[in-house]
């Protein structure tokens, strides 16, 4: 079905968040495309949306607490008036110090996720049906990576599985917080798909991963909020 509803998805610029910007293209939105890089947000728009009929772009850097803070001012100066938010911006850190990728990986991931809800949670209500995606990971499953026999048992990523896992119970405690709202939030696990940060061995595309972030993203009335949806549906925690 044709919508025409309009949705913001961070991290835009590639990968899934760019595989998503299409798929929500595709079936009538407007998306504001964010990201911390305008060059590569404008190069990502051309190659989906050159006349820009359907789109804008953002400045957004997800460890800003400024700019997080002034997205709604921003959107209601354009004219824009969100659905959707797509949670989608994420740091995967393997270099250096583990403590410096831990203090990333939640900043970026968590931290920022978080931040961009609440600021935006005001605007999103003024719609019938306001969804909140937080894309997450099955690595932020204690119920896949916890145990000897868990099937990511040997899967040892600190700060991003901490990062995944604690976006995780933010979700359940942000659906709790808009409990009665009408504001759906679901936390995802694309799977493991081929785009950087999943590399080229990665079993999934990136337009698999992006579909299920669209299923999320489009939950009828009446769904469930602070579930943790993957490509096979109900994830364990
Ligand atoms: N690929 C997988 O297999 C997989 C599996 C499970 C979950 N995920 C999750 O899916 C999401 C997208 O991943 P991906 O595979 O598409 O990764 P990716 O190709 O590495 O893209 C990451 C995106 O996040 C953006 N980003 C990072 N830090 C940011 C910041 N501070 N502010 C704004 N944007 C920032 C990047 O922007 P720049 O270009 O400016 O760096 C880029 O657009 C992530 O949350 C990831 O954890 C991916």
């Amino acid at each position: 079905m044709i919508s025409n509803k309009s949705v913001l998805v961070t991290g835009a610029n590639r990968g899934l968040g760019l595989e998503a910007t299409r798929l929500f293209l595709q079936n009538g939105f407007h998306v504001v495309l964010a990201g911390r890089d305008l060059r590569a947000l404008e190069k990502a728009r051309q190659s989906i949306d050159p006349q820009a009929m359907c789109s804008s772009v953002l400045e957004l850097d997800m460890t800003s607490t400024e700019q997080i803070e002034r997205v709604p001012s921003r959107l209601d100066e354009a004219g824009i008036q969100l659905d959707v938010l797509v949670n989608n911006a994420g740091v995967f850190p393997r270099d250096g110090s583990l403590i410096d990728g831990l203090r990333l990986a939640i900043d970026t991931n968590v931290t920022g996720a978080v931040a961009l809800t609440l600021a935006l949670s005001n605007h999103l209500m003024r719609t019938p049906e306001p969804r909140v995606v937080m894309v997450s990971s099955g690595l932020g499953s204690f119920g896949r990576c916890a145990g000897a026999d868990a099937p990511l048992a040997a899967s040892h990523f600190l700060a991003y599985q901490t990062s995944k896992a604690a976006l995780n119970m933010a979700t359940v405690c942000l659906a709790k917080q808009f409990a009665g709202t009408g504001l759906v939030i679901t936390t995802i696990s694309p799977g493991w798909c081929r785009t950087d940060m999943g590399g080229v061995d990665a079993p999934r595309s990136a337009r698999e991963g992006a579909s299920v972030i669209y299923h999320a993203a489009t939950l009828p009335p009446g769904s469930p909020s602070g579930t943790f949806l993957g490509e096979n549906g109900t994830m364990p925690w």
